[in-house]
């Protein structure tokens, strides 16, 4: 944070800035591969793909790659910023729910794997994968498989529970016909195989998770039985281990999962499936801090307040849904040094953001050091889904997002890189329909 002050990132005229930790970006990574590479057959392919919705920004792609890990994608923006990321075709995984032909045609031209979602969207596959597999045709398409929707239940986060009986993603295995459904669609499309189950994100607990890891595996088996082959060859097992928002530390760990997998589906992991894995938010949330400057501070009914600029423009889901996405916020002054706590104790606090409704509050109530105008607050843990969930509300910029390291300990210079940088008001205007200044004027 004093490096940050000291380096001009933050400051009067840039009053909330991102930043991400490289060093810990790249132990998250080596650490999901080696949680893996200790469970799975020697040999076995495997790719974890990060779930580029989790930080959509082409520089950590990047970085992601150089570690080993590709990239999960559900839109054609995430698709574009992983091959602006370099990142190669496959290594790439398409998701999204609602693919349209034109995404499931380019998907397909480009190699990428493809997971459909419905019967319907299965059919639109059919007709791009007919003239790719015959002698002599196109260059055949990437991996494609189907997702399934286990209906293992939900988390306590309900918004990020896809394995619900009602959830609206994926083939619900446990409704009527639907089992018996996917086997024939699967011995009716040689070309169809993998199976794709992502049970739910932040709010899932780990044996949930591998109950669906589960079912998707039986069901994989009686498929390959039916078809008398091998044809499902892959698992996609998603992503969704969840962050501790509470400390420092990183529980649970991909080697908790992973080992809770081999456990739970021993025979995914015999060599016979090549595995696939999604995770965003496990691998890069704790590398990632808002550090934001209090603009004032002030009262009201007893209850100090810091007026910050970090709000729901980048903290949406923190402001909206405070029980669900608590975050730990540390206070620092204006030079970006620890904030002691007065000789009173920790006051209780709101910590606000600079949005124009009452509820733009990432902490209610806190108690903190009493915050003055010119200090810093650090909102913890907030590498995945805060830089790329922004809300446009006010017209407030994104801000800028800088990778930072530093080698050598305590008094080591820290190296500062631009991820991403701040929104400016033209670009405000522009995305906001600058050019079309007097379009209504002439209706
Ligand atoms: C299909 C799919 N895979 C992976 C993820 C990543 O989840 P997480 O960031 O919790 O690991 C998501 C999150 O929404 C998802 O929908």
């Amino acid at each position: 944070m004093r490096a940050a002050v000291e380096q001009g990132l933050i400051g009067a005229d840039q009053p909330v800035v991102g930043l991400l930790d490289v060093a810990g970006i790249r132990a998250a990574a080596a650490e999901l591969r080696a949680a893996f590479d200790e469970v799975v057959a020697p040999g076995t392919p495997v790719l974890h793909a990060f779930a580029v919705k989790a930080a959509a920004l082409v520089p950590v792609l990047r970085l992601l790659a150089d570690e080993g890990i590709g990239c999960e994608v559900a839109s054609p923006g995430e698709l574009a910023l992983a091959r602006a990321a370099g990142v190669h075709p496959e290594r790439i995984v398409l998701d999204s729910p609602a693919k349209t032909h034109a995404e499931l045609l380019e998907a397909v031209e480009l190699g990428i794997a493809v997971n459909a979602d419905n019967p319907q969207e299965l059919a639109r596959l059919d007709a791009l994968v007919r003239p790719r597999t015959g002698p002599g045709s196109t260059p055949p398409p990437g991996p494609l498989g189907l997702r399934v929707n286990p209906q293992v239940g939900g988390g306590s986060i309900g918004a990020l529970s896809t394995a619900t009986a009602t959830s609206k993603f994926g083939v619900a295995l446990l409704d009527v016909g639907a089992r018996e459904w996917v086997v024939r669609a699967f011995t009716e499309r040689p070309w169809l195989t993998r199976l794709h189950a992502h049970v739910g994100s932040q709010g899932c607990p780990l044996d949930l998770m591998a109950a669906g890891v589960r079912a998707a595996y039986e069901l994989a088996e009686e498929i390959n039985r039916a078809v008398g082959r091998q044809q499902i060859d892959t698992l996609d097992i998603g992503g969704g281990l969840p962050v501790n928002f509470g400390s420092d530390e990183v529980t649970p760990g991909y080697r908790d999962y992973a080992r809770l997998l081999l456990a739970t589906v021993p025979g995914l992991f015999d060599g016979r499936y090549g595995l696939v894995t999604e995770f965003g938010r496990s691998l890069i949330a704790k590398s990632g801090t808002v550090l934001a400057r209090v603009e004032y501070a002030k009262s009201a009914g007893g209850r100090p307040i810091a007026v910050t600029h970090a709000g729901a423009q980048l903290a949406t889901r923190t402001v909206f849904a405070p029980e669900s996405w608590p975050l730990r916020v540390a206070a620092y002054d204006s030079a970006g040094l620890p904030k002691p706590t007065g000789p009173d104790g920790p006051v209780p606090q709101d910590v606000a953001g600079p949005c124009c409704f009452a509820g733009d509050l990432v902490a209610a109530n806190r108690p903190l050091p009493r915050l003055e105008a010119g200090d810093l607050v650090a909102l913890l843990d907030t590498g995945a889904y805060y830089f790329s969930n922004h809300f446009a509300y006010n017209s407030l910029p994104r801000p800028g997002i800088y990778g930072f390291s530093a080698e050598g300990g305590e008094d080591a210079r820290v190296h500062f890189a631009p991820v991403r940088s701040p929104q400016s008001l033209d670009e405000i205007v522009t995305e906001s329909g600058g050019d079309h200044a007097s379009a209504l004027a002439g209706l």
